[in-house]
């Protein structure tokens, strides 16, 4: 996947959104849950809070379990309905079903009033790529569907997906790619896969791991690589992948060190991590 950040292709995802916002009852916006900051579309934001509007907290087999919960708090503070997900394990995501029909119940009550029994609700799923949008669409459809924006030349004509439990769902037009004001957030991004490896140099991407991993969780990274108090306090943490790389074996190959940091965060070899933390990111 190419990445590219355009505000012309912005601009146009921004205003197709918009108009789709009025086929819908509801807003679906599916972030990592490793990060719920930095894998939103700021663009969209402000549209979006027009509508009612879930932030599915995705991947959250991978992410911090108590930064979760502070991320669901978070939002919950700013009034926004938030859910975790693991889309690649549960496979019926029947919460996410409770949730819209709990967000959406006075609407309903509304319908059912009028005489409408078994109102179709209407939900659209926006989300960068990567964050398992299409892993949402798939479990919650119960079959695998060609989701519209993450591969080019798939129509982005409207595509709505039919449920079996009473909602209809559309899927984002185009592709919605993450905008990066913040160089922190390029790398967080790039660390947990969100974009291409080619993007960032792998000892930025690693240096920024080791930083975050010795400001956030100290006792792994010690305990993973075996490292002392001495080697954490002698040296800077460019110092520190050069030590790594002769303790890995690989002689003067920093890259190759760098990338073992990157794919050790992925695999979990320091367990579940989160790269943004509420409140300390906003002070950032
Ligand atoms: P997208 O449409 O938003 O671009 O994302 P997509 O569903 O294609 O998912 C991107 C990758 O994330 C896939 O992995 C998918 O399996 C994985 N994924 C989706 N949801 C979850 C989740 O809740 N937890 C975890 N751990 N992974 C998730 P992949 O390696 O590209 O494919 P695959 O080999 O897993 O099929």
């Amino acid at each position: 996947m190419a990445f590219q950040w355009y505000p012309g292709h912005m601009n146009k995802a921004k205003n197709q959104v918009q108009d789709r916002l009025k086929m819908v009852d509801i807003v679906l916006e599916i972030v990592d849950a490793r990060l719920p900051y930095s894998s939103r579309n700021p663009v969209l934001e402000d549209i979006i809070n027009q509508k009612k509007h879930i932030i599915i907290l995705n991947k959250s087999d991978l992410a911090d379990p108590k930064l979760t919960a502070d991320w669901k708090l978070n939002f919950e503070q700013e009034g926004t309905a938030s859910i975790e997900s693991d889309a690649k394990h549960d496979n019926k995501l029947s919460n996410l079903n409770t949730l819209i029909r709990a967000e959406l119940s006075q609407k309903i009550a509304k319908y059912e009033n009028a005489g409408v029994k078994n109102y179709q609700i209407k939900a659209m799923c926006i989300g960068i790529p990567n964050v398992g949008k299409s892993t949402i669409l798939n479990k919650m459809v119960g079959k695998n569907v060609a989701v519209t924006g993450n591969k080019p030349g798939v129509t982005k004509n409207q595509n709505w997906l039919k449920t079996n439990y009473g909602i209809d769902l559309l899927d984002t037009p185009g592709i919605l790619w993450p905008k990066i004001n913040d160089p922190k957030v390029g790398m967080k991004l790039a660390l947990s896969g969100a974009i291409k490896d080619k993007i960032y140099p792998p000892d930025d991407v690693a240096i920024f791991a080791l930083n975050f991993l010795q400001a956030h969780y100290l006792k792994r990274l010690t305990d993973v690589y075996n490292l002392d108090s001495a080697d954490m306090l002698n040296h800077t943490t460019g110092e520190l992948l050069m030590h790594l790389t002769e303790q890995f074996g690989y002689k003067e190959d920093y890259d190759r060190a760098a990338r073992k940091v990157i794919m050790d965060v992925r695999n979990l070899r320091f367990g579940r991590v989160t790269f943004d933390v509420p409140g300390e990111f906003y002070e950032e």
